[in-house]
């Protein structure tokens, strides 16, 4: 799919999104469904290609005879909708687990993880070639759950909760701070969920300042120190869309 098809995808059954030369991912969409989460996002596109922008490839060391993937790190994505950026760091390496809730999970997510974990397996197999020049190895597959995780629920009650296994290294949502309503459930839940040296990355559309110096007022209160990523470092030109940001956040040392 080239750069003007990637901007208006919406009304599409599927898609294809292109992360590098090597890796497409193939995407199900349903826009009849009444739930914003079951198409995918522009935030979520640019999140994506921020992660492969920056994050390192993935790579392998052998292990009783078997390859193992070097990287140990866990992420977990929030409102996955239909998983792009989730599907994006199982494909980096990360042992991750996209959640979102139940008719989401339902209605696309679980199919998206299906879909893709051929994709991701090929690349890998196509990385391997390039630094070992031998594919005849097994590689494992990528490790990529889905989960239902309500942040409502999550942050009034986290120990109920065995959806989840905190602490993560890494935290993401796409496009979930669309009103003030989800910030104290949503922000809680990140809370919960993180270690002092998670990373939290949240892309959102700027379509309504209030909302965004809510959000970002809201998470100091939580002892967050959010910080925006300069917008060069953003392929926004390519999905056309100049208002997606993406803040990082980390637990600040002391509250
Ligand atoms: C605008 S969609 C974004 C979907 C996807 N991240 C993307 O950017 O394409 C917002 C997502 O948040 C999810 N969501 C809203 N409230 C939620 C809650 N209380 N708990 C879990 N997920 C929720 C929705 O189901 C939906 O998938």
């Amino acid at each position: 799919m080239d750069e003007q098809e990637l901007r208006d995808t919406k009304s599409l059954a599927t898609f294809s999104m292109t992360l590098c030369p090597s890796l497409s991912l193939d995407l199900c969409q349903l826009n009849n469904t009444g739930n914003h989460g079951t198409t995918v996002w522009d935030s979520a596109k640019v999140l994506a290609f921020y992660l492969m922008d920056t994050i390192k490839r993935p790579s392998w060391t052998m292990v009783d005879g078997k390859l193992e993937l070097q990287n140990t790190k866990k992420c977990i994505e929030l409102g996955s909708g239909c998983g792009l950026g989730g599907l994006t760091m199982a494909a980096l390496g990360f042992d991750t687990v996209m959640t979102d809730l139940p008719s989401v999970v339902e209605h696309v997510l679980q199919v998206n993880k299906q879909r893709n974990e051929r994709h991701i397996k090929d690349w890998w197999y196509q990385l391997l070639e390039q630094s070992t020049h031998d594919s005849t190895m097994t590689l494992q597959n990528p490790r990529v759950g889905v989960k239902s995780l309500d942040w409502l629920q999550y942050s009034a009650d986290p120990e109920k909760c065995t959806t989840v296994d905190p602490p993560y290294n890494y935290i993401l949502a796409a496009d979930c701070i669309y009103c003030t309503e989800v910030l104290p459930p949503l922000l809680q839940s990140c809370w919960n969920l993180a270690s002092p040296t998670t990373t939290i990355l949240v892309a959102l559309e700027h379509r309504d300042d209030i909302v965004v110096n809510a959000f970002v007022e809201k998470a100091k209160e939580f002892g967050f120190d959010p910080r925006m990523v300069p917008s060069k470092q953003l392929r926004t030109e390519v999905i056309g869309n100049e208002d997606i940001e993406i803040w990082k956040l980390k637990k600040k040392r002391s509250k």
